[in-house]
């Protein structure tokens, strides 16, 4: 009996499983020099240093987006669109894991017609790894529960284009450790010098996880990384204080006087008058006063808009990286 290929019947139609294939699911997952290509690469993008040649004519993105986003999906739209790639969306209620079909398997049939999916699920890390579990397409983590990856590509692309340099920075990160402090932290730590200051309200800081993850590379890179549950003794001359939202996408909490505990982790006038040398940044969206004071989110000192164009170049960095 004469088989085409190694595959064979029943699964001759699977496209062969790619070893080579990239994903980005979590930045733990990436090299430094990859993480530092991706910064490098997005903030070119920003200052229109690479020329769009169509570098993934041909391609097809899915984007996969299970809970809410503004920045994030428009990004990954907007970038696959510009780099030549067709688009398909799917919106959270589209696919038939909703009726029961286990993600190893969604990934499976979309690998067989796509070559990237952007995807953000309300679920930990799991999910998207049993998605890309098969291999033949690239995915890409839009946020999980436990990190936003493509968020801290444009932050640091944000910071480089703004300070002119990412090594020695130091960062004061006011808030929930949540997704976004996450991924800051597994990504400022790996840039030589950098001091990161977390002060999270005490019970909704980073997990052990991530702080063990971004001390391991804060020593092997001599940097810093240190979490306080008050905002006593800042740190003197900080370069940006970043705050993100309170209630983070897709998460809930279970204490309901929550709020009591963030209540003085607002970032207002008080507290930039401590940081007088910091820009402030903030992923959006943002809910003035609660986190941030209009007056710091819309102020002269705020980065936040053009941090939130970033995203866009941080997101065709990423697609480049994996389907090129
Ligand atoms: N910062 C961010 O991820 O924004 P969206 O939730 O709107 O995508």
């Amino acid at each position: 009996m004469n088989h085409s290929g190694s595959e064979g019947f029943p699964n001759g139609n699977d496209r062969v499983r790619q070893d080579g294939v990239r994903h980005l699911l979590s930045l733990a997952d990436l090299s430094d020099v990859d993480l530092d290509a991706l910064v490098r690469r997005s903030f070119d993008h920003s200052r229109g240093a690479v020329p769009l040649t169509g570098q993934l004519n041909g391609r097809v993105v899915g984007t996969y987006f299970r809970t809410t986003s503004t920045r994030t999906r428009t990004a990954f739209s907007v970038a696959t669109l510009r780099l030549g790639a067709q688009l398909v969306a799917y919106g959270p209620g589209d696919l038939q894991e909703n009726t029961g079909e286990s993600a190893g398997d969604t990934g499976r049939v979309l690998g067989l017609m796509l070559d990237g999916l952007v995807a953000r699920t309300s679920a930990g890390a799991d999910e998207l790894r049993a998605i890309a579990d098969w291999r033949t397409m690239s995915v890409v983590n839009a946020m999980t529960e436990d990190e936003h990856p493509t968020q801290a590509i444009t932050d640091l692309s944000a910071m480089l284009a703004t300070l002119g340099k990412l090594e020695g920075l130091r960062v004061l990160y006011v808030g929930e450790g949540n997704n976004t402090a996450a991924a800051l932290a597994l990504a400022l730590t790996r840039y030589t010098g950098t001091e990161l200051y977390l002060r999270t309200p005490d019970g909704y800081g980073l997990s052990q996880n991530t702080l063990r993850q971004a001390r391991a590379y804060a020593e092997t890179h001599g940097a810093s990384v240190e979490e306080r549950h008050d905002l006593e003794n800042l740190p003197p001359d900080v370069d940006v204080v970043y705050t993100t939202r309170w209630q983070t996408t897709g998460t809930a909490k279970h204490d309901p006087d929550w709020r009591r505990a963030f209540s003085p982790f607002r970032v207002d006038a008080a507290l930039m008058r401590r940081c007088p040398s910091a820009i402030f940044m903030h992923d959006l969206p943002a809910h003035r006063g609660e986190e941030v004071d209009a007056d710091v989110i819309d102020g002269v000192r705020s980065i936040a808009f053009p941090q939130a164009s970033h995203k866009l170049y941080g997101a065709m960095a990423v697609l480049e990286w994996c389907l090129s």
